[in-house]
């Protein structure tokens, strides 16, 4: 740790501290809808809920007197080093809080070395962001398509402007029950707002019906309940970039997953979006760590906000963290400025909290020890 003692107390910008401001003045600012949209879970919010009190179950052991006078918080998955353990997490239609939503995020990504992971649904295509922002390590989120040629176009288009890995989410083959977007009647990909990946696609244009508005077609498309573990072995097929699957659960799945010679798993219920009721990622990640083995590569969502949450995760079997809402806010305050200081007080909040639980690298913290209490909150 460089720097003084009050170092970190005595920041001063205009930007919220802490995640519960940061959601308070979103929620301020932004129209009720759009908010309602980031923020709301599905159903009665059972799992959006439980995404948070999960973290409250668990608790820390510091260790202490091990020379924490330098921090070293990088990462290494699948070969490649990235500064933090943490990345940008895929949140489509983000046109709705900002003008130029991809660009703003994949260039704070960069400046800080940490995996931009692009939505499918984003206002900018793949082509567009990679020629925008060339440098930074990124990713590419595919919500497949009820059109398999779709989903293997769009995962070629990544592999040749140069993301790194793909990143299919498996947790939402349709909609969740999602009342506030009913409530509002609110819908962003309607609005245009994630259109991008789409209409520059050629089996997409190719697919489109005569007459058929590109929107309609795009909805269609992003229903597709057919996907099963056939897809992904033919995707396997087509691509020579790694292959993550978000939205695992369940250890058997995540065993499956590695005899279908995927790359690695973001154990993630979608922050409570997609299904109610369901496991808070948190309880799922043990048992799936146990499953896969030590050194499969395992990425974490879903209730991180802060610091000691990525302690948490990591010691739980994480090997990164994928931060979610808190930068969509953080777009919507104060735009590329914004998310650049949320990601930078995260970065110094880890940093703090792994000197302080006694922990000098990733793997260090890794090796911590956590209390699981079995009080229900
Ligand atoms: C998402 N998420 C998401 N996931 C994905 O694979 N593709 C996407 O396009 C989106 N879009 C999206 C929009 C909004 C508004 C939210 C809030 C979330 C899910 C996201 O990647 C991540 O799993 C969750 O955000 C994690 O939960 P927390 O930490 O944000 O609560």
């Amino acid at each position: 740790q460089k720097g003084s003692f009050l170092e970190h107390i005595t920041i001063q910008d205009s930007f919220p501290i802490g995640p519960e401001q940061l959601e308070a003045a979103a929620k301020h600012t932004l129209p009720e809808e759009v908010f309602g949209h980031i923020r709301s879970g599905a159903g009665g919010e059972e799992t959006l809920r439980k995404n948070r009190t999960a973290f409250e179950k668990y608790s820390i052991i510091p260790r202490c007197l091990s020379n924490v006078s330098q921090v070293d918080t990088s990462i290494r998955i699948l070969g490649k080093e990235y500064t933090f353990p943490f990345m940008v997490a895929p949140i489509g239609h983000l046109k709705m809080v900002h003008e130029e939503p991809d660009y703003a995020i994949a260039k704070v990504a960069a400046s800080m070395n940490i995996p931009y992971i692009q939505s499918t649904v984003t206002a900018r295509s793949i082509e567009e962001v990679s020629e925008a922002v060339p440098e930074g390590p990124k990713w590419f989120q595919l919500y497949w398509s009820n059109n398999d040629a779709i989903s293997y176009s769009m995962a070629e288009r990544a592999e040749k402007a140069g993301y790194e890995a793909i990143v299919v989410t498996v947790d939402t083959v349709m909609l969740g029950w999602r009342e506030d977007d009913m409530r509002y009647q609110y819908s962003p990909l309607k609005k245009g707002y994630g259109k991008a990946n789409y209409v520059q696609d050629p089996a997409f244009q190719k697919g489109l019906k005569e007459g058929q508005d590109e929107i309609d077609s795009i909805i269609e498309n992003l229903h597709h309940p057919h996907l099963h573990w056939d897809n992904i072995a033919e995707l396997r097929q087509r691509t020579n970039l790694p292959i993550f699957l978000k939205g695992i659960l369940h250890p058997e799945d995540a065993k499956q997953a590695i005899e279908a010679g995927i790359d690695g798993i973001v154990v993630s219920n979608h922050g409570g979006r997609q299904m109610d009721g369901i496991i808070p990622s948190l309880e799922a990640l043990p048992a799936i760590r146990k499953a896969v083995g030590p050194d499969f590569p395992l990425l974490f969502d879903s209730g991180i906000r802060r610091g000691a949450d990525v302690i948490k995760a990591l010691a739980l079997g994480a090997d990164a963290i994928l931060l979610g809402r808190p930068y969509a806010y953080a777009l919507a305050l104060q735009g590329e400025a914004g998310v650049q200081k949320l990601f930078a007080n995260l970065a110094q909040e880890v940093s703090v909290s792994m000197a302080l639980s006694g922990a000098k690298t990733v793997e260090e913290v890794k090796q911590l020890t956590l209390k699981a209490s079995n009080y229900s909150l």
